[in-house]
């Protein structure tokens, strides 16, 4: 038997030294052991991370929802595969069994074969945290359509650069969504982004809100008449390991978002195998991650990882602040979660409201806590341990990259000894190191460096959709023969990691990636901007905020400051999504630039940490005489 279920710290070492000195063995094993397979592998990985190229059991053929549904259904068919928990509280809980959860999938898969979508097709997913998410998601999987899911926060212009950039031929949407008291007009949001969208031939609508929305004769369609139409019998495409499954945006540094493409089976192995040792999940348990499957935490560890392990999954489709903020500990007691996973920008919001929401439910469900997304300071950890874990549930702070896959460094839980911000150490087959700046690897322990991985694990990104040479630019070329992660790291003395945060131009906010150009391109288009600079600064709740410098030419007729500051917050809600909203806006005359013309966000950040004491040298600069004007105006 392989070591599939990790339970002792000795048994991690043992396993973690097999999983590096014969990775092609190990993962066979698991691979071998754990899945369902039309067709086994001819070989188990290739790889080069030169080109950069990665192939995990090429040659293997299979479809994932066999190995997340129709295995399940001769022993776990009236088990609840989906607890779906709906944003009012008052509306009933549904459970959606895995023969339910099967059936529902295939009708949907016949539902998008009629209407042309076929193997290799990529279908865009613009949805509110409903049941129909998951089987969109499945759906597309059952057929060898790639799913693109978009968060359903992001704008209609971001939308459609997603749509675009992929080339999707179907949106799948819902009148709106509810969010706390809110609704959000989606459908309203799909229409305005596919007047750019040339090549969406359909458009599936999803009835949540019951909102009066506008239909688009022989594009739209109302989702559940077709549903009720279709069959529940859908054979599973079989697909080849190496097959696209998904493409999932994330930002970089520049405007345009890289699509990460994934792959069938390596993809399917690692979820599945990460998440049953992160979670220490056992049958019967019920878990719940908080993450939106816009993200790949919810593709990996709401969808795909539990289903295939047979696990019961809730879907949440609410906030933690509705109807109060006991939301997330009521939604715990109701359905006696084991295993809870979020974020520490929701922790850090919910420990700011005080203990009597906390106190007033039954927790003792908990078995295990995890974080994800983002650096987890001491106090949230803290405050998790004390008041949600009780310091019985150890936490897991999981630290990986929509380009991962899966997660990359983690305690596992009653195994490795926690240590608070400390995403500890690698997971099974991962090989982490700390580079310095001239490409060299840092050795021994206490040391901080960048952090990359040496050798391919199973759900690593093969591509950028439609961009190798980006892929390969922005991953493989800054340290030869490594993937670069983008994240500085230290390593203390026992060899545990701790994430520093991110060395490039991505700004972690409330756990959300935001690259800083597509900001600063959205910014300069308000007529009256002539240049912008965003950098991050420390915020209480949400991990960064984000700080603006922005250089005026004209500010045009009836505007001030203040009217402008709202102007730009609204240009760039309208072009990317609320969530990069500016927290502060600083108008300047000048920006910092070194000789060659390039900002030097550097000192930006120091002036926006409040630390303009501390600025270096600065003589060497284009124009040294702003900096000096900047810090006098500075909103700190
Ligand atoms: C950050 C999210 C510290 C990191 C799953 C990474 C973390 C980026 C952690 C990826 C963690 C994620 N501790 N930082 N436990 N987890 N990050 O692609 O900077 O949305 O590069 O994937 O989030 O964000 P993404």
């Amino acid at each position: 038997m392989s070591n599939y279920h990790i339970k002792h710290l000795e048994e991690y070492f043992q396993v973690y030294r097999k999983s590096v000195n014969n990775p092609e063995a190990f993962w066979e094993e698991i691979a071998e052991e754990h899945f369902l397979w039309r067709k086994k592998w001819d070989t188990v990985l290739s790889w080069d991370f030169r080109k950069p190229e990665v192939k995990w059991f090429e040659g293997a053929k299979l479809n994932i929802t066999e190995n997340c549904l129709d295995r399940h259904l001769l022993t776990r068919g009236n088990k609840t595969a989906i607890l779906f928990e709906p944003n009012d509280p008052k509306e009933a809980a549904e459970h959606i069994t895995y023969k339910v959860l099967h059936e529902r999938v295939c009708k949907m898969a016949n539902v998008l074969k009629a209407k042309g979508v076929k193997r290799g097709d990529r279908v865009c997913i613009y949805l509110p945290m409903i049941p129909e998410l998951v089987y969109s998601v499945l759906a597309c999987a059952r057929i060898g359509a790639v799913h693109s899911v978009v968060f359903a926060g992001f704008s209609s212009t971001a939308l459609a650069t997603r749509i675009n950039d992929c080339d999707c031929k179907m949106v799948i949407t819902s009148d709106g969504s509810f969010r706390g008291t809110k609704t959000i007009d989606l459908k309203g949001i799909v229409d305005e982004a596919l007047k750019d969208c040339p090549g969406i031939e359909n458009v599936l609508v999803a009835k949540r809100i019951n909102s009066e929305i506008t239909m688009t004769t022989e594009r739209d369609f109302w989702l559940q008449p077709l549903l009720d139409a279709a069959s529940i019998d859908c054979e599973p495409e079989i697909m080849d390991a190496e097959d696209p499954l998904f493409i999932l945006y994330t930002s970089g540094s520049t405007g345009q978002p890289k699509g990460m493409l994934h792959t069938t089976a390596g993809y399917m192995v690692y979820s599945s195998y990460t998440f049953k040792n992160v979670f220490n999940y056992t049958e019967n348990d019920v878990y719940w991650c908080s993450a939106d499957v816009g993200w790949i935490t919810g593709h990996s560890y709401i969808i795909y990882g539990p289903l295939a392990n047979g696990a019961t999954s809730v879907l949440f489709e609410g906030v933690p602040s509705h109807p109060d903020y006991s939301r997330f500990w009521q939604i715990v007691e109701k359905h006696k979660v084991n295993q809870f996973y979020t974020a520490p920008t929701a922790i850090r919001a919910l420990a700011k409201e005080g203990l009597e929401y906390t106190q007033k439910h039954d927790l003792s469900s908990l078995k295990v806590l995890g974080t994800v997304g983002e650096p987890i300071n001491e106090e949230a950890w803290h405050w998790y341990d004390d008041n949600i874990g009780k310091n019985k549930a150890p936490i897991v702070d999981t630290y990986f990259q929509t380009e991962n896959g899966g997660i990359m460094l983690t305690p596992i839980p009653y195994v490795t000894p926690t240590k608070p911000t400390y995403a500890t150490l690698p997971f099974i087959g991962i090989q982490p190191c700390l580079m310095d700046e001239e490409g060299k690897e840092i050795e021994g322990n206490q040391v901080s460096g960048r952090l990359c991985i040496k050798f391919p694990w199973p759900s690593i990104a093969r591509s950028i959709y439609g961009n190798h040479k980006r892929y390969k630019e922005t991953y493989f070329t800054a340290f030869e023969n490594n993937y670069f992660t983008g994240d500085g790291a230290l390593r203390d003395e026992v060899g545990y990691y701790r994430i520093t945060g991110r060395v490039d131009d991505v700004i972690i906010v409330s756990g959300h990636n935001l690259g800083t150009a597509p900001i600063e391109d959205a910014i300069n288009e308000h007529p009256a901007v002539a240049e912008s600079a965003i950098v991050g600064f420390p915020h209480d709740v949400k991990g960064n905020a984000l700080y603006g410098y922005v250089i005026l030419k004209d500010i045009g007729e009836g505007r001030n400051h203040d009217n402008l500051r709202k102007e730009i917050n609204q240009i760039i809600t309208e072009q990317i999504g609320p969530i990069a909203k500016l927290d502060k806006i600083q108008f300047t005359d000048g920006l910092p630039k070194t000789r060659s013309g390039k900002i030097m966000r550097r000192i930006l950040r120091k002036i926006a940490h409040k630390d303009s004491g501390n600025l270096g040298d600065i003589s060497t600069l284009l124009n040294p005489e702003v900096v000096q004007s900047i810090i006098d105006n500075a909103l700190v």
